[in-house]
């Protein structure tokens, strides 16, 4: 057997035990309800299917939470699945207390929990049976009415958002990618070349990353890459970058002071070390090299002509500008 990334006691290492959680792969939902008149919502990952018959379903809510005395004692919530364009919505809901409707056009569903628009599936339940569960309250709800729409689900694994992808060793993935030419031979779907790209690009320069002994997981080498170009900003101003929950950034930055990597002030605002300088450096520099083996023997007009194709369907994306730069 090979020797674990790492092991021990949860209670003892709770870190840990929340990162070898974080390798079972999940959706994201938002779940809502409403108690006295006012409107209470927070994301969950904790959801999970139970019975068809009678059809139940489950989350489990931290005892914590601002919304626990209202969810506790809620006749109905609404659980909405969240489709991947929702990560604003997911972080809006992920943050404690604020006033987390503010601005949303939402219908009132059974028991007036508010139902959110644009999600991949909604469930609205009747709240049945409620749990011990530790520091969490386990929640039943049958399910009274659901609704599916056909979006793409938003994941969240590993501390970190993810979309679904056909895993390309799938067959049907291959025949879907390919189409008859105009030629009468066949030809590649673009968007399908593409992605298989990106996925042999990415592993790439993760087997690269990790042989060339940098040491820094991918999470640690974003932290470092935001904190140098934003210097003096706490970890709450990077979230939105990073696309982390509050937890697994905490975390990811614990690491990194451990690492002796990034320093953190008094009012909590962040800054490389110099060691941290050192070791972004040392991944720009591996990222370039690796990318010049990976695209070696390919002229430059045809890496130009990429570089501008994806920075065209980038931006028409975002909106934002288009950067074809090196
Ligand atoms: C992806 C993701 C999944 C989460 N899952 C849960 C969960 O299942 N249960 C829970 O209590 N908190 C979960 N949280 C954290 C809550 O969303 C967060 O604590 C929120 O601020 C609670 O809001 P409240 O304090 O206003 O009730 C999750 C956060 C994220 C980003």
């Amino acid at each position: 057997m090979r020797t674990p990334v790492e092991s021990g006691d949860p209670r003892i290492e709770p870190a840990g035990f929340r990162r070898s959680l974080g390798e079972f792969a999940t959706g994201v939902t938002v779940i809502t309800t409403s108690l006295g008149g006012i409107s209470y919502g927070m994301t969950s990952n904790s959801f999970a299917s139970v019975s068809l018959e009678p059809p139940l379903v489950l989350w489990s809510i931290r005892r914590e939470s601002t919304s626990y005395a209202a969810f506790e004692s809620c006749s109905h919530f609404a659980v909405h699945i969240l489709a991947d364009n929702q990560i604003d919505l997911s972080q809006r809901f992920a943050r404690s207390g604020a006033d987390k409707f503010s601005g949303l056009d939402c219908q009132a569903g059974l028991g007036e929990a508010p139902l959110l628009d644009h999600v991949a599936a909604r469930f609205e339940c009747s709240r049945s049976q409620a749990y011990d569960g530790g520091d969490h309250l386990i929640l039943l709800g049958e399910v009274q009415r659901y609704c599916r729409y056909d979006r793409p689900p938003l994941l969240f694994a590993k501390g970190r958002y993810a979309v679904a992808a056909d895993h390309p060793e799938t067959r049907v993935f291959d025949i879907a990618g390919i189409v008859p030419g105009q030629d009468g031979g066949e030809e590649r779907v673009l968007s399908n070349l593409m992605i298989r790209a990106y996925s042999t690009v990415a592993a790439r320069l993760e087997t690269g990353r990790k042989s060339a002994g940098l040491g820094l997981t991918l999470m640690q080498a974003r932290l470092l890459r935001a904190a140098a170009t934003s210097p003096d900003k706490t970890l709450e101003d990077l979230l939105p970058e990073l696309l982390l929950d509050f937890n697994a950034s905490q975390n990811l930055l614990s690491s990194m002071i451990a690492l002796g990597l990034v320093a953190v002030d008094g009012e909590a605002r962040m800054r490389l070390t110099g060691a941290g300088e050192e070791s972004l450096k040392a991944i720009i520099a591996h990222a370039r090299a690796n990318e010049e083996l990976l695209f070696q023997g390919i002229p430059e007009d045809d890496l130009a002509t990429v570089r501008r194709v994806l920075a065209g369907i980038v931006s028409s994306q975002t909106g934002g500008p288009a950067r074809a730069t090196a």
